[in-house]
């Protein structure tokens, strides 16, 4: 019998499952992943909230010391992956990447717990600490001048790697001439022509270069590094954060935890005109060592309304951009606008559609009562799995599956959230 789309759903989280952490699918990505892991998180939560919290637990058992959640876990040795530990050579227990991804955690907790038991409640408090000195690490390390805008050091860093928005800051980096040939394993996974470009990766790797020769010395790299941009999706996805900190302080009685998560929040939506462009008519991506600002409106300018971020005239122009472009879409949110010259419709992060950012753009439309916009959303989300699986991405005038297969983040998003269950609304 054919099996339903929710079982299948059900069947990769087991099947990616490490024992207590999930890679995001066999071979590509054979590590733990921060922002995957976390949406794994609420796809377990669904059926198994049990193994929900062990994932997140297994994540922060990655935390380093000065309160950084590494973007990746080397949890066993794989020489399937590159770049693996030896290229990042961070020395810390266990092996890790050097810097972190959006920091979702604190709305996937807050989440859980407002649709859980006192189990839930237990978890989460029990990782709030863990939580709280991640998101003081970003306030510190990343915003080192207190401007309410914390940068990105690395586009792995955004999670949206090879996304047009990174082009200004990585045509600057200068390639060491000892990098030698990559040995990518990504591109005898996947067709090439959905991976990011050797040239791309080059510069990737003179950027981890400059992190272990200072030992990952993250003031040093926030100024002096070779690439340090804003990205709207980090920015939002804190800021979101933020909120949820506070909101788990008062449910926790941290009052003083609570008034420095509100006062972050505060300086932040003060921060985002810096990166507004009225071009564009959204945020958009912006350079911190020269100031320029990136061309187009991406699924991150998206997200602006879960972080409540911009005034209510930036708002209503920036849900405009995003009824225009849905317009020239068959399947929503594409990563790049499909008007726009630089538009590929099958590469990784400069054109298709993504569930886990559907999923936060999503909840930020509904919250604002476009409720038509946001059905679109899920709608198409569900959609996609519907015509081709369960891929990591999807070409958004066609449907089309790409990338790995099986994948971990869209299958929890179909459970958690594209089916329409309601089991985890947001709160
Ligand atoms: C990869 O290997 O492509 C990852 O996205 C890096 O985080």
């Amino acid at each position: 019998m054919h099996q339903s789309l929710k079982q299948q759903a059900i069947d990769i989280l087991r099947m990616n499952d490490r024992g207590g952490y999930t890679v995001p699918t066999a071979r590509l990505y054979p590590y733990q992943w921060e922002w995957d892991s976390v949406f794994a998180a609420l796809g377990f939560a669904t059926f198994d909230r049990d193994r929900a919290w062990e994932e997140i637990e297994t994540l922060f058992s990655g935390q380093w010391d000065d309160g950084m959640v590494p973007h990746i876990i080397f949890h066993k040795t794989d020489p399937d992956y590159f770049p693996g530990p030896e290229m990042w050579k961070s020395n810390t227990v266990p092996p890790s990447s050097g810097h972190s991804q959006p920091p979702v955690a604190a709305s996937a907790m807050l989440t859980m717990m407002q649709t859980g038991t006192d189990m839930d409640r237990e978890r989460a408090k029990a990782l709030f600490h863990k939580l709280y000195a991640w998101h003081r690490w970003f306030h510190t390390y990343r915003d080192p001048d207190n401007t309410g805008v914390v940068g990105i050091i690395h586009p792995w860093e955004s999670g949206r790697d090879n996304c047009p928005d990174w082009d200004i800051g990585m045509g600057r980096i200068v390639v060491p001439d000892d990098l030698g040939d990559l040995p990518r394993r990504d591109i005898t996974h996947v067709d090439p022509s959905e991976r990011p470009t050797a040239e791309q990766y080059n510069r990737y790797l003179a950027i981890v270069k400059f992190g272990h020769e200072c030992q990952w010395d993250h003031l040093e790299i926030a100024r002096n590094g070779p690439f340090f941009m804003v990205d709207p999706c980090v920015q939002f996805a804190l800021m979101r954060g933020d909120r949820d900190l506070a909101e788990l302080a008062t449910e926790f009685g941290e009052p003083g935890i609570r008034d420095e998560a509100e006062a972050w929040l505060k300086h932040s939506k003060a921060g985002c005109d810096s990166f507004w462009s009225d071009d564009v008519g959204g945020h958009v991506a912006k350079d911190l060592r020269t100031g320029g600002l990136s061309t187009a409106f991406t699924n991150a300018s998206a997200m602006a309304l879960y972080a409540d971020a911009g005034s209510p005239d930036q708002q209503k122009r920036l849900t405009a951009e995003i009824a225009a472009i849905l317009d020239h879409c068959s399947f929503g949110f594409p990563s790049w606008d499909p008007r726009d010259a630089q538009f590929e419709s099958r590469r990784y992060w400069r054109g298709p559609i993504w569930s886990v950012v559907n999923y936060m753009i999503g909840i930020g439309l509904s919250e604002k009562g476009e409720t038509a916009l946001a059905e679109r959303l899920r709608n198409d989300t569900r959609r996609a799995v519907e015509t081709s699986g369960f891929f990591e991405y999807f070409d958004p005038l066609t449907g089309e599956g790409l990338g790995g297969k099986l994948f971990t983040w869209t299958a929890a998003i179909h459970l958690a959230w594209a089916m329409g269950d309601d089991m985890l609304q947001a709160g």
